[in-house]
């Protein structure tokens, strides 16, 4: 059968026009220029090495600057999967879209971090708090180049260190594990004004809750294996440079270095995320209405003396919760205008407890990780050894918001009722 014939449907949407449709459109057509067949459900392809041209005229070479056009992420050819291969590249080609930047996917988040120290090699850090394991990189990186590192929230720090031209502010917003959330244009200010990158670590706010680079970011990362994944059976990194001739080339180096470090994503990886992308907008709009009445529901119970058997109940086990939601300013208006990231933390009035409330939860799973369709919780001194051990990391899922709300309260009243 001739290949065009099997191409049948509406022609694929010019690429100029991609960006005028909403983030729910691309997620859906983004890689429609990239269909190979008639399938609708996208084709898998597991190959890890491809044909080359039978034209000897032809052939493109690895090393050749051809096999990427200008300002293309899209390789004019597949030659082998730890490169670039079919699954991967349509999932990169809707991430770039979504992002607003240019997109590269990686075996996990951690190994996107990694990728891209190595990619601005900086001399400096200023970091705060946030996921642990992105510190654990960092002492990597301090062992291999004597990386020095200053705290975030103390620009003096960042001086004292030297802080200047090509290093790196780094900011984790949502934070993880508490969900709060960090004002990326003041830290991007504080950033340039010294001559550094700000790096956003934007995995607790996918597309929809935030878009870094409008805030000034210069690279967004994702621990893609949280929303983008979505359904806690992939893992993945995602790394994004900014739109521009200079994001390109930081795109097409982070590209060569990723075909060396060998931290590719896999092609099953690559199908599954493609799948699970088309949802994401569904699925994280829904998360973030059920984390926030959660939230709020709780906050007030808190706070509240109306004498309600719920609020006596909460208020007898829980100490308090943190969540972007619960913070103010006019620059979280402006940073998260749709709504908030679906993780918070819940503060218990012990350890004891703490360690308890999972076991008495009949619809939230008791796991680490998060951004997955199912419920999660987790006693967080389960994977932090340096976090309170009265911490619980919540994490919400699709499940009705009534039906979340009462199996929580039905488990702060088997808690109370046991003390
Ligand atoms: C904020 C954040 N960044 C990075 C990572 C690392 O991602 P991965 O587990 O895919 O390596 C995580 C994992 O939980 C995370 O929460």
């Amino acid at each position: 059968m001739d290949k065009d014939s099997q191409k049948t449907g509406p022609p694929a949407p010019d690429p100029s026009i991609m960006p005028t449709y909403s983030l729910a459109t691309r997620a859906m057509h983004a890689d429609d220029s990239l269909n190979s067949t008639s399938d609708v459900a996208p084709a898998m392809h597991l190959s890890t090495t491809f044909r080359y041209s039978h034209d000897p005229d032809k052939l493109i070479p690895i090393a050749d600057d051809e096999i990427l056009k200008e300002g293309s992420t899209i390789p004019q050819a597949h030659i082998y999967s730890r490169l670039s291969a079919p699954n991967t590249t349509r999932f990169e080609t809707i991430l770039s879209s979504l992002l607003h930047g240019h997109a590269i996917t990686y075996s996990s988040g951690l190994s996107a971090f990694h990728a891209l120290m190595v990619l601005l090699n900086p001399k400096c850090i200023a970091i705060g708090d946030g996921y642990h394991g992105v510190h654990g990189v960092l002492g990597i990186h301090k062992k291999l180049s004597g990386l020095k590192q200053a705290d975030l929230h103390n620009p003096e720090s960042w001086d004292a260190i030297g802080l200047g031209e090509g290093d790196v502010v780094h900011v984790e917003t949502p934070l993880n594990p508490t969900g709060e959330a960090y004002n990326i244009q003041h830290y991007a200010d504080l950033a340039h004004a010294r001559g550094a990158y700000l790096t956003v670590d934007a995995t607790f706010g996918p597309p929809g809750i935030q878009d870094p680079f409008a805030h000034g970011a210069d690279f967004v990362m994702h621990a893609g294996t949280k929303y983008f994944g979505g359904h806690s059976d992939m893992l993945c990194g995602v790394l994004a440079t900014r739109p521009d001739k200079d994001g390109w080339k930081q795109w097409v180096q982070l590209w060569q270095e990723r075909l060396l470090l060998g931290s590719v994503m896999g092609s099953l990886e690559g199908w599954l995320g493609v799948r699970s992308i088309r949802t994401l907008e569904l699925r994280v709009q829904r998360q973030s209405r059920s984390t926030t009445a959660l939230v709020q529901w709780l906050s007030v119970s808190l706070v509240s003396t109306n004498g309600d058997a719920s609020t006596v109940v909460t208020q007898a086990v829980v100490e308090r919760l943190q969540h972007s939601s619960l913070q103010s300013g006019e620059w979280l208006i402006k940073q998260m205008p749709n709504g908030h990231g679906p993780v918070f933390a819940l503060w218990m009035k012990s350890e004891k407890l703490a360690r308890s409330l999972p076991s008495k939860l009949r619809l939230f799973h008791h796991a680490t990780s998060l951004g997955g369709v199912e419920s999660l919780i987790e006693w967080r001194r389960m994977s932090d050894d340096k976090v309170d051990p009265r911490v619980l990391r919540i994490s919400i899922g699709v499940e009705d918001f009534e039906d979340l709300k009462a199996d929580l309260l039905q488990a702060f009243e088997v808690l109370r009722a046991e003390q």
